[in-house]
């Protein structure tokens, strides 16, 4: 199978990475991926798309993302575009222009349980994840085969790291790898799998 995925992070993803690519062809994108583009730049994903016009992917995993924790009117504008572009447009963008079967081909999104419940200081985050939410509600019901992960606290270097993890409800990172791993063996067939 050709698996296309946005990650590059220190976490245990890389585990998950290093098992897939036993028996797949493994596309692992990000700034500093195997394969490098900043997705929330044009240019970039044109070159990606391009690059990757005649490899057909089986699975297409969409992860990258990144947030503003704090007030929205001490966030700056810049922060916020960037979010949009890489929550939101950078996966709109590659739906686009990657080449898959929309009715074969297994699209996951590792989401957020912001996309469904208030959370303070997240201002533009949670709407980017909620946006692409009913995007990805939308893409379902029209056959394509969509999972969506929502993971409630992860450590990860997505925080800062004076903020107390231990303070909210958490997922660990082996439960979505988990996940991962039975959607993609087909061991799994919600559409919405909340952690
Ligand atoms: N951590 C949590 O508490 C939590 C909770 C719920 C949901 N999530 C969601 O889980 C997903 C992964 O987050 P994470 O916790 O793994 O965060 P992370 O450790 O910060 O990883 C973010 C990933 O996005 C990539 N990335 C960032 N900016 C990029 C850009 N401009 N272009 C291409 N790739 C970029 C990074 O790789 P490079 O630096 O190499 O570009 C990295 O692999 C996100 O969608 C996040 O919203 C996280």
């Amino acid at each position: 199978m050709n698996i296309f995925l946005t990650w590059d992070s220190s976490w245990i993803w890389k585990a998950l990475f290093e098992k897939l690519s036993i028996d797949n062809d493994v596309f692992w994108v990000s700034r500093n991926g195997q394969i490098k583009a900043d997705l929330t730049q044009n240019k970039d994903i044109d070159l990606l798309t391009d690059k990757l016009e005649n490899t057909k992917f089986d699975i297409i995993i969409l992860n990258a993302g990144r947030w503003y924790f704090g007030n929205f009117e001490d966030g700056d504008l810049k922060t916020y575009e960037e979010i949009i572009n890489l929550n939101l447009l950078a996966n709109i963008k590659l739906l686009k222009k990657l080449n898959y079967d929309k009715k074969k081909t297994k699209i996951i999104f590792i989401w957020s349980i912001i996309s469904k419940k208030f959370m303070k200081w997240a201002s533009i985050y949670q709407a980017s994840k909620f946006w692409l939410r009913w995007f990805a509600w939308w893409l379902k019901n029209e056959w394509y085969k969509i999972f969506f992960i929502n993971p409630k606290i992860v450590d990860t270097n997505f925080h800062p790291k004076d903020i107390d993890l231990s303070k909210f409800p958490q997922t660990s990172i082996e439960n979505i790898v988990n996940v991962v791993e039975n959607i993609v063996f087909w061991k799994e067939n919600r559409f919405e799998i909340d952690l």
